[in-house]
């Protein structure tokens, strides 16, 4: 612990390179970094532009790079919500003007990023450092200008014929939908001219002072309902009883049918099941269809998918599917049972 903390000066002086001058108690360690490195580092762009490297790019190239290099995630008009919440959408021509998103303001309904963000600096900066996601940082200054343009012109801030650059992007920020929706007012900056968080620095035997834990009390808990109902039955992570009466008597729900699904793909019984009709072995329809009225289903299933077999079906076999633990044997026959939907 305390070579870490002798340790941090160092640190420090190598991140701000020649802001510091050397210690002389650490003649010999380390050295500057180079102006190349701390130009590597210092990218940020700010909300006054401060940052911003020169270029452009227009909206049609943007669309192209965006078809390449970002649909796939964010939709052709980035409005998918499948990888991550819509980027584009929500906002309309009075926003515009006013500068603040009456549909956020409202509440209610969906969040997309232009209803939020105030600064087009944030979005610049963030293409820049973290998109496309699968590889961050490979976009040049030009096609991050070019994308932006795009996404500007799907949310209506720019016309499609728009050429953003660091000469025009003040003019873009003052029709930024939110731009006006930002506030500080409120208790995580300041209150009072304080922030809302106070400590005193301990500066000797801290240790001592310090208890940390961590624990909810029975009632919060489980004040949204059992929380084992509302986790998968399967896998290394599942959901603590937390719900007493459930404790006492009520069977794990069924998994989400979605789960199911998955598991079936990840486990390999996709190859020879189809989910409506037969590849090998029978469609996964037709067996909740064959034994609807069996009572025992759910364990003779599971066994049967646990045993592998031949017989019932043709004479194909199934082969004993031991990769699948209790617990997903258990999942799936109960999906089984409950007419394998999609
Ligand atoms: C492989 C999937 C993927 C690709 C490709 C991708 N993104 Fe993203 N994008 C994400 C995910 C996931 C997030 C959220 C990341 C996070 O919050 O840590 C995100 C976040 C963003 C955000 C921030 C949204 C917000 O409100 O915080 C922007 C803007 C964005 N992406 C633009 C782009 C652009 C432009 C491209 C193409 C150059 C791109 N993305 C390519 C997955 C992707
Ligand atoms: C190599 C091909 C193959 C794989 C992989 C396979 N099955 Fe089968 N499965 C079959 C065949 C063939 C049958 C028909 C057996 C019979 O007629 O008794 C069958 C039958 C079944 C039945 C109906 C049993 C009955 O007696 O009616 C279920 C349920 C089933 N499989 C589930 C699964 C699950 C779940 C997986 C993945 C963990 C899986 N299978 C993987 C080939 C396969």
């Amino acid at each position: 612990m305390r070579a870490l903390l002798l340790s941090m000066p160092v640190v420090l002086m190598l991140a701000v390179g020649l802001a510091f001058p050397a210690h002389a108690q650490f003649a010999g360690v380390g050295r500057d970094a180079t102006d190349a490195e701390v130009k590597a580092w210092d990218i940020d762009v700010r909300p006054d532009f401060k940052g911003l490297p020169p270029g452009s790019g227009s909206v049609s190239a943007g669309e192209q790079l965006w078809t390449g290099k970002c649909a796939s995630c964010h939709g052709d008009f980035g409005d998918d919500n499948h990888v991550f919440t819509p980027l584009v959408g929500n906002t309309t021509a009075e926003d515009i003007k006013t500068g603040r998103v009456a549909a956020l303001k409202a509440g209610g309904s969906a969040r997309t990023t232009f209803t939020k963000v105030n600064t087009v600096s944030t979005l610049w900066d963030y293409i820049h450092r973290a998109m496309p996601w699968d590889a961050p940082k490979s976009l040049s200054s030009d096609n991050v200008y070019a994308v932006l343009a795009y996404l500007l012109n799907l949310a209506e801030v720019v016309p499609a014929d728009y050429v953003l650059s660091d000469r025009n992007i003040a003019e873009v920020q003052a029709r930024m939908p939110n731009r006006n929706g930002m506030t500080r007012a409120h208790g995580l900056w300041e209150v009072n001219g304080k922030p809302d968080t106070q400590n005193q620095a301990c500066m000797k035997d801290c240790q001592a002072e310090v208890k940390i834990s961590s624990a909810l009390p029975d009632y919060a808990l489980n004040a949204h309902g059992n929380l084992a109902d509302q986790n998968r039955t399967f896998g290394a992570v599942r959901g603590r009883v937390t719900d007493p009466k459930a404790a006492a008597s009520k069977p794990a729900a069924a998994p989400a049918n979605a789960v199911v699904t998955a598991l079936l793909g990840a486990r390999g019984c996709t190859g020879c099941h189809g989910m409506e009709t037969k590849i090998i072995g029978p469609g996964f329809k037709e067996v909740a269809g064959k034994y609807q009225t069996r009572a025992d289903v759910k364990a003779y299933l599971a066994d049967k998918i646990a045993k592998g077999g031949s017989g019932v079906w043709g004479s194909a076999a199934m082969p004993p599917q031991a990769q699948l633990s209790k617990s997903e044997l258990e999942s799936i026959a109960a999906w089984l049972a409950a007419g394998a939907q999609p």
